[in-house]
């Protein structure tokens, strides 16, 4: 029996503009994981299993678009296997599906992981690899997936990324001061996938006022790394309050984040944004030791379904800025 798992993963700044080549600021959410377990079975063919999503399946019978059929198809191909062993694929998950929170990408990384280690093909099993392979079944999942979710939930690290060919541009940096972030959930589930596909018809409907706010998610990103690496912690929360705004312009909020959104900046956080797609899914918000038990209550008696802490740990930056 081989068991593997993968995080859930935020956005601090840049969702969206992402997709359209500007720099976000990603991390991950190790507290929620997604769970692959992989088990040789004394029945014939591969059976995939995830009570959570309502499935249980021969992987013969899986639709050609089913995401984690394709994990298994995929990895079959890359490693040219002419047939697999027959196996039970068991997959949980503690994190929240479509709430902006990378539960797909953390799926799918954690099979790959399992996988490939039981199967005994430990080079497909490394970081690079895992993540190039789940934005390939990302884009099953939405279409046009920048790449941040893949790289965040395989490095299982905070990163500075920018899309670009033939390479994205991926790095590390040093946090200055520890960053408190709350992430509390609407509860309304909302798809990535529909409202990248919202933003997109919208940028080719009116294309200098989208490029003009993804400039300015860009600039954000750019100026909240190097708070964050100074360890201006105030600021940070500034440029959350300025994304929001762009995000809003962008009309990816809700009236669930927004009212979480102003619930915590009047609680006394630092900073409040939607983070994610957006349309529902969770809001993060940066607060102070001291204004933490405050926030989150508030958080709470607004009607947030779960509030849950993350610390950005202070670190130096990795030599080579590489991963
Ligand atoms: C989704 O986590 C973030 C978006 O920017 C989409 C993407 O980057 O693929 C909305």
């Amino acid at each position: 029996m081989t068991c593997t798992t993968a995080p859930g993963k935020i956005i601090l700044f840049g969702e969206h503009a992402v997709v359209y080549g500007r720099p976000a600021i990603a991390a991950p959410l190790s507290q929620l994981r997604a769970t692959a377990v992989v088990e040789d079975s004394r029945t014939p063919g591969i059976r995939l299993l995830a009570a959570d999503l309502g499935t249980d399946i021969q992987l013969d019978e899986a639709a050609a678009d089913d995401p984690v059929a394709a994990v298994v198809r995929q990895l079959q191909r890359a490693a040219e296997l002419a047939r697999l062993p027959d196996l039970t694929i068991t997959i949980t998950s503690q994190i929240p599906i479509a709430s902006g929170l990378g539960s797909g990408a953390a799926i799918t990384a954690a099979v790959i992981r399992a996988l490939t280690l039981h199967l005994g093909l430990a080079p497909l099993s490394s970081d690079d690899w895992v993540s190039d392979l789940t934005y390939e079944i990302e884009k099953i999942h939405h279409g046009t997936p920048s790449g941040i979710d893949n790289t965040v939930v395989a490095y299982e690290k905070p990163v500075y990324f920018v899309r670009q060919q033939p390479r994205n541009r991926i790095e590390t940096f040093a946090v200055g001061e520890p960053l408190r972030l709350l992430v509390a959930d609407t509860g309304q589930s909302s798809s990535t996938k529909a409202v990248v596909g919202d933003v997109r018809r919208q940028w080719q409907a009116n294309t200098p006022l989208f490029e003009a706010l993804f400039d300015g998610c860009g600039r954000i990103a750019q100026q909240a790394r190097q708070a964050i690496e100074d360890g201006r912690v105030a600021q940070v929360g500034r440029l959350m309050n300025d994304n929001h705004q762009l995000l809003q312009d962008m009309t990816v909020s809700s009236s669930g984040l927004d009212a979480l959104v102003r619930t915590a900046r009047e609680a006394g956080a630092l900073g409040a944004k939607l983070s994610g797609a957006g349309r529902g899914g969770n809001m993060i918000a940066l607060v102070t030791l001291e204004r933490e038990t405050a926030v989150t209550h508030a958080l709470q008696q607004a009607g947030a379904r779960s509030v849950l802490t993350t610390v950005l740990a202070p670190t130096s930056r990795i030599p080579d800025n590489g991963l």
